[in-house]
């Protein structure tokens, strides 16, 4: 049965049990229902009374929300505060020997720090940053291992008022070239390797790369910290300096830059329908409040949990529920530099075990390869500590989310399947665990103060069962605020007019069931979600058209097993079509490519050759008859307005 149907199929209702409900932040139907009707019924004050609850504010805002250049909404806008002031300093009263984070090295060791370790270490690296001239509005990409300094080095950054856009340790030097040249960045923070799975990642080697392809002149510094004995194979004096020469002897205390509400956090790139990744600018006060209050509702956190979020900190799941809500609730916390599977699929189980670790988020596509390498192995370890479990980044199949139920939570820790994206900055549609009964495959119910629903074309709702476009009808705190330079890319992407341009489009598809429980169906856009991963088909296929081989490319998903989605690449080369063993090759040759490009992560699992590529006779791409191809379907389509129909059979012979 495809994940589709079964998700479909799926009744099976999983209510909190009475001891978690109790204990819950938010107890019971009712109590979620009566935080529903204060949003509704005095939105502004609902989203007022949050934020002077939950930020430590330097100077009090007198205005909640400035809808007067919509949908360019400011919130708080004349408040004054500092997110990692939020995140340390005001902990340090009554937390400041809590433990902030656990450290698991990818080979088992293990590091603690405690609040008043990790706000030190903070200090001293803002310190050494403004050391450098690096001041406030200044961009600073990162691009780190996970480790307790990409923690520091985020934190540092908006303690100096800097703005940090954080790229993903998998991406490749030209992705991370045009990171840095879109966000015009003053510095980039790196490692000379990192670790993962016991092989060396040569991170330092990467910017190296990346700084050299031209037009980097903005960037005056690299910082690297030392992970590794290995040195460097290239170091530029004057642009590069040593994480440990920087910030010794800097003073321990440095004095936040207090920032209005409404400057930007950070940037983060994410895939888009173009090929051009999209730098999505969050605020200071309205993100950091989504990730406080959500951090609280959905993962219901209490003083001694200790949570472990698997994200790496380039993605937004590593920035909101890594970097920022757990630490702005004093929380304590796991951070692993490696991966699941090393040296055995029993890491996440007995890293569990080990720490003790009572709250566990991650993504379906972690849970599906697990289960595939050994359903059994969480039985052989002590998972008693755990007490609520989390998923994220696409939908997980009813099988899985079962299998994580019982086999990983003992069918006593509830599930929350959270439905976000870089966008909203934080959860949207979750349970709230205490309250609202699960289903597996359903997100469920928005949050309180999230007025989520299903429309059509129009942007008129549609009735339940009825598939639609999933929106967010009134602007909320966390909301991107622009795309970094492109205001008017953001207010086509995001608010387009045949929506009437109110709406937060949120490009995803979605209907609701009886319950009015959302499931989300997936993109409506050109993006593919792999391995919880968005990367938009316009990058892969412009990646690939920049090989000298290639004359053209399509780039489609089709699902599977692990991953969720794959990439499936239909390229035309400029040579006469490859037929056996010189197919094979040119395969592997354009899978490194574009692994070389973007990133593993992009890398097509399966490319096909033609002559052409299906056309209608003006000229458009038929993805619909590639996409039946790609699943290995009969084509059933209409295939009358193709102009050359002998192609699809030279695309469905596989290489
Ligand atoms: O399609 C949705 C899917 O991931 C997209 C957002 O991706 P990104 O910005 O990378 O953020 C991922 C982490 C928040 C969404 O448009 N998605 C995310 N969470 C879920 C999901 N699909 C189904 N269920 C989810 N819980």
């Amino acid at each position: 049965m495809s994940t589709l149907d079964s998700i479909l199929k799926e009744t099976r209702l999983f209510p909190p049990s009475d001891e978690f409900r109790h204990r819950a932040t938010i107890s019971g139907m009712a109590a979620y229902n009566d935080l529903c009707e204060q949003a509704d019924s005095h939105y502004l004050s609902f989203w007022g009374d949050l934020a002077r609850e939950q930020i430590s504010w330097k100077k009090p805002f007198s205005r909640v929300l400035d809808d007067s250049n919509a949908p360019f909404f400011k919130w708080f806008d004349d408040g004054m505060l500092n997110v990692s002031y939020n995140c340390l300093d005001r902990h340090l009263a009554l937390h400041a020997n809590k433990l902030a984070i656990i450290f698991e090295a990818d080979d088992g060791a293990v590091t603690r720090v405690t609040y008043a370790e990790l706000h030190r270490r903070v200090c001293q690296f803002a310190n050494g940053l403004k050391s450098l001239g690096l001041k406030r509005g200044d961009r600073i990409v990162v691009y780190m291992p996970m480790s307790i300094e990409a923690i520091v080095a985020m934190q540092a950054c908006a303690r100096i008022g800097a703005i940090h856009s954080v790229v993903f340790g998998g991406f490749s030097a030209k992705s991370l070239h045009e990171r840095i040249l879109d966000a015009g960045a003053s510095a980039v923070i790196t490692a000379n390797e990192g670790l993962r799975g016991g092989k060396p990642v040569a991170l330092k080697a990467v910017c190296d790369e990346a700084l050299a392809h031209g037009d980097c002149d903005s960037v005056r510094h690299l910082v690297v910290y030392q992970r590794t004995n290995n040195g460097c194979s290239h170091w530029q004096d004057g642009r590069d300096i040593w994480w440990h020469k920087l910030t010794e002897g800097q003073p321990e205390q440095c004095e936040p830059e207090w920032m209005n509400a409404e400057d930007p956090l950070f940037i983060l790139y994410t895939s888009g329908s173009t090929g051009k990744p999209k730098g999505i600018q969050h605020s200071t006060a309205g993100y950091l409040l989504g990730a406080l209050n959500s951090f609280r509702w959905v993962f219901d956190i209490k003083p001694n949990d200790v949570f472990w979020c698997t994200a790496d900190v380039g993605w937004i799941t590593g920035h909101s529920y890594v970097c920022y809500g757990p630490l702005g609730n004093a929380a304590t916390q796991v951070i692993f530099e490696g991966v699941p599977t090393y040296p055995d699929a029993n890491r996440f189980w007995q890293m569990i075990e080990r720490h003790k670790v009572s709250i566990f988020y991650t993504a379906p596509t972690a849970i599906r390869s697990l289960i595939k390498l050994g359903a059994d192995l969480p039985k052989q370890h002590d998972l008693s500590s755990l007490r609520l479990l989390g998923t994220v980044g696409e939908p997980i199949n009813p099988e899985a989310w079962i299998w994580y139920y019982e086999t990983v939570g003992g069918s006593r820790c509830p599930i929350v399947d959270t439905w976000w994206q870089t966008e909203t900055g934080s959860a949207m549609i979750s349970p709230l665990p205490g309250a609202i009964a699960t289903k597996p495959g359903s997100c469920t119910l928005p949050l309180p103060g999230i007025i989520a629903d299903i429309v059509d074309e129009s942007g008129a709702p549609v009735e339940p069962g009825k598939g639609g476009f999933l929106v967010i009808k009134k602007p909320f705190p966390s909301l991107l605020r622009t795309i970094w330079g492109d205001p008017e890319r953001f207010k086509k992407t995001y608010f387009p007019e045949e929506f009437n341009g109110k709406y937060y489009l949120a490009g995803d598809s979605s209907h609701r069931d009886e319950n009015g429980y959302f499931w989300i169906m997936g993109r409506i856009d050109d993006v593919l979600n792999v391995s919880g991963h968005r990367l938009g088909t316009m990058e892969i296929e412009s990646a690939l058209v920049a090989n000298p081989l290639v004359a053209e490319a399509a780039v489609v998903g089709k699902p599977h097993e692990i991953k969720g989605e794959a990439v499936v690449a239909f390229v035309v080369l400029k040579q006469a079509r490859p037929t056996g063993d010189d197919a094979r090759k040119v395969v592997e040759a354009l899978k490194n490519w574009v692994a070389h490009e973007i990133g593993k992560i992009a890398m097509p699992d399966d490319i096909r050759f033609g002559d052409n590529l299906p056309k209608t006779r003006s000229g458009k791409i038929m993805r619909r008859l590639l996409r039946a191809i790609a699943r290995g379907e009969a084509i059933t389509q209409d295939t009358s307005t193709l102009e050359n129909p002998a192609i699809l059979q030279q695309l469905q012979q596989p290489n």
